[in-house]
């Protein structure tokens, strides 16, 4: 069965069975402080879980693309690990719990793939006497194989986190003897390749809170992760992860890419070593392709998910030298990832030629300096051995960082082949210092919610049909705490809810409403609208009377700013479609803002758009506003806007249901914001700048009708007053300024 046979067998087992589909989310996180990409099938969902979001129905299913990097050394030596992989997993919110999820589990295992009962390992908690017997009464497992394991492995996750947790329980398939390691005591658990675990089922039950005291969660719940690739190796099998078909695939064009340059004919087989360095590059060819697919890390940076990126195609590049390429050679591979996953990833062809292009720079950039900094780490090696030491100092491997662009790891990596450490607190610290040097901050802050507005109805978002609407107050917050009622004495700070609100909250870049909430008792200005959850929080100022929980309002927005806010946003959309025509495809939205007065628009770029380039875009805007195209607005499957070539945002997360843009023959997004129904109401579209914000992105702002009338105004009466100085017409200007 082929990777892709097996991603349908999947979905489809859990769809029949009433399992809503979900595509993946992004890989790569901008809003998550604590993690840098997804690394779970259920992160999507944790305020699902803990009950603050409405999940996307009782029971979902999804194949989530994943990356974690704690296992890279075991990559390519074990037979489990890959960075980057697809989590297969169900979900069940509320609905079945661990009898259902066992159960179905079971069901999959043995009557879908059909694997050898006799050859199934079962783990549960080591409290979780509930859990053994369903497996052992309900399904017949024998005692003698089920173990109880302590948190260590039967506990989801491992370390405290602000999400759900609970007991878990894991299937493993004995590979059978020639994986093993032969020691006497090998069994479930152990650290060689026989024992593979395949499916995780974790029974999330609560949160944690640090001091380790449980909260139940509003309502049990199943989360499920199923490693693809490790299913296709049983399926397939293979021995390594690299070898199941689709890795294969790519690991056969790396070899050919090799052979290329090398103009040798080694095949993937002949010589251990090459090929655990093939594995491990193809690994992570897979992960760094994954990364930029994403298309919104700039390319590889010493920060956060472009220094992931960074290490990546650094230590691929470093193990291709072993197969004796010394030329850049990643990047021809790329198509090969397209091929082999393409059809399930779309993202991939898209992006194919500017992942290529990145990875083919960071390859020459590391080539030329990897020659040096060898020689440096070489003389430190020697030094050390001279000496009789046996730890590189931290200056030093700070040095080979900061001078030759080593990823730390690869210093110790290679330290380790000699048998030397690296000194990582002296490394940390140089690292700090030089931090420090730079103005750059290492941490980063963390929004803190302080109060829960989990018991309070979801509000009912009527503003794209209405700019004034009545409801009711359901919630007012003063000072983090819930209030029944608040006075206008000093002009009280508050946070009001309201069932309904025609009140748009900042998100997807559109900047939040501001306007009036009001009744004959009471006025509350609305400095800002942002979304928690599903509710909507209006913050501002009570300017007059007394309002309480449960009084019928008005609440209008401010209209004029509104409309202003709406230019910019299908501005915003013009502008992008404009750039993937003149630029090319391969822009892809990774921010932006929209705001009364401006919008910025930040892409994916490797270089300078050129003066030429952005007149180009800004008169076919223009051109587009003349046309005057109408702008709709549609509701459909999420599948069905991606068959009809809308524009998704790979850092937004998408619901089964999505709402299309769609200005009449230039583009469709998904996107929740505010429009003009047609592009005549622009006005007119006007560049101001374009820089670069971070490697790889470059930013746009321009700016839209009156924005855009009062800015010519300025220009001219500039050029008027210029000329005056100059005393000739206004369009000489030139001539006599440099005369
Ligand atoms: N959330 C569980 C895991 O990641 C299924 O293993």
């Amino acid at each position: 069965m082929t990777t892709q046979q097996l991603r349908e067998l999947f979905l489809d087992y859990f769809a029949d069975r009433g399992h809503l589909v979900q595509p993946s989310a992004p890989l790569v996180l901008h809003d998550d402080p604590t993690s840098l990409f997804t690394s779970a099938g259920m992160q999507p969902y944790m305020a699902a879980f803990r009950g603050e979001e409405a999940p996307p129905a009782p029971r979902a299913v999804s194949i989530q693309k994943c990356l974690r990097t704690n296992d890279i050394e075991g990559v390519g030596f074990h037979n489990r690990y890959a960075t980057f992989f697809e989590m297969m997993g169900n979900f069940s919110f509320g609905d079945y719990f661990k009898e259902g999820g066992i159960e179905l589990a079971w069901d999959f295992v043995i009557n879908v793939l059909g694997l050898p009962k006799d050859d199934l390992y079962i783990t549960v908690h080591t409290d979780d006497d509930e859990a053994e017997e369903i497996w052992h009464k309900n399904i017949g497992v024998p005692m003698e194989r089920i173990s109880r394991l302590g948190r260590e492995d039967n506990w989801w996750p491992k370390d405290r986190w602000e999400g759900p947790c609970g007991p878990c329980s894991e299937i493993h398939l004995d590979l059978g003897p020639e994986f093993g390691c032969d020691k006497p005591d090998c069994t479930v658990g152990c650290d060689c390749d026989r024992y593979l675990e395949l499916w995780n089922l974790v029974f999330q039950m609560y949160t944690e809170a640090e001091d380790g005291a449980l909260t139940p969660l509003p309502a049990p719940g199943i989360d499920t992760g199923f490693g693809l690739e490790r299913l296709a190796l049983v399926m397939q099998d293979v021995r390594h992860l690299a070898e199941t078909d689709e890795m294969a695939h790519i690991m056969d064009r790396i070899v050919a890419v090799i052979n290329e340059q090398t103009g040798s004919n080694y095949a993937y087989g002949d010589d251990a070593h090459h090929d655990l360095a093939l594995r491990i590059i193809t690994d992570h060819l897979r992960a760094t392709t994954f990364i930029l697919a994403d298309g919104t890390t700039g390319g590889p940076s010493n920060e956060g998910a472009g220094y992931v990126l960074r290490r990546f195609i650094r230590r691929a590049f470093r193990y291709g030298r072993q197969l004796g390429a010394t030329e850049p050679f990643l990047h021809k591979a790329i198509p090969a990832v397209t091929e082999a996953m393409g059809q399930h990833y779309t993202e991939l062809g898209e992006k194919e030629e500017f992942s290529a292009q990145l990875v083919r720079r960071e390859e020459e950039r590391f080539a030329s300096t990897l020659r040096q900094g060898m020689n440096m780490f070489e003389e430190i090696a020697l030094e050390l051995q001279q000496a009789r030491q046996d730890t590189i100092p931290g200056e030093k491997a700070f040095t080979l960082y900061d001078t030759y662009g080593f990823p730390v790891e690869l210093t110790v990596e290679m330290a380790a082949e000699r048998g030397l450490k690296v000194d990582m607190e002296g490394f940390e610290q140089a690292m700090a210092a030089q931090r420090a040097r730079s103005g750059r901050g290492a941490g980063l802050a963390t929004a803190e919610e302080t109060i829960s507005l989990a018991h309070l109805p979801a509000t009912e978002f009527v503003g794209h049909e209405t700019q004034s609407s009545t409801g009711k107050i359901v919630a007012i917050v003063v000072d983090g705490e819930e209030t029944q009622r608040a006075k206008a004495e000093a002009e009280a700070e508050a946070t009001v809810i309201l069932d309904a609100t025609p009140f748009y909250a900042e998100q997807g870049g559109q900047t939040g409403d501001e306007g009036i909430i009001h009744s004959s008792e009471f006025e509350f200005a609305v400095r800002n609208t942002v979304s928690h959850g599903d509710k909507v929080l209006h913050i501002g100022t009570l300017k007059r009377g007394t309002m309480q929980v449960g009084d019928e309002v008005t609440a209008a927005v401010d209209t004029a700013r509104r409309h202003a806010i709406m230019r910019n946003h299908t501005g915003t959309h013009l502008l992008h479609a404009a750039l993937r025509k003149v630029v090319g495809e391969h822009v892809s939205q990774s921010g932006s803002l929209v705001a009364p007065d401006r919008l910025r628009f930040d892409f994916t770029h490797h270089e300078a758009v050129t003066p030429e380039q952005l007149a180009e875009v800004e008169r076919i805007c223009n051109e587009w506003i003349l046309d005057n195209r109408s702008v709709s607005v549609a509701e459909m499957d999420y599948d069905e806007a991606r068959d009809q070539g809308a524009i998704a945002i790979f850092t937004e997360k998408y619901d089964q249901q999505v709402r299309t843009v769609t200005t009449e023959g230039i583009s469709m997004e998904l996107c929740g914001g505010t429009h003009v129904s047609s592009t005549g109401e622009i006005g007119s579209l006007h560049v101001i700048s374009e820089s670069s914000i971070a490697a790889g992105i470059r930013r746009i702002e321009a700016i839209t009708g009156t924005g855009a009338v009062q800015h010519h105004r300025q220009l001219t009466d500039q050029a008027h007053e210029l000329a005056a100085e100059l005393n000739c017409p206004p369009d000489d200007i030139r001539a006599h300024s440099s005369a």
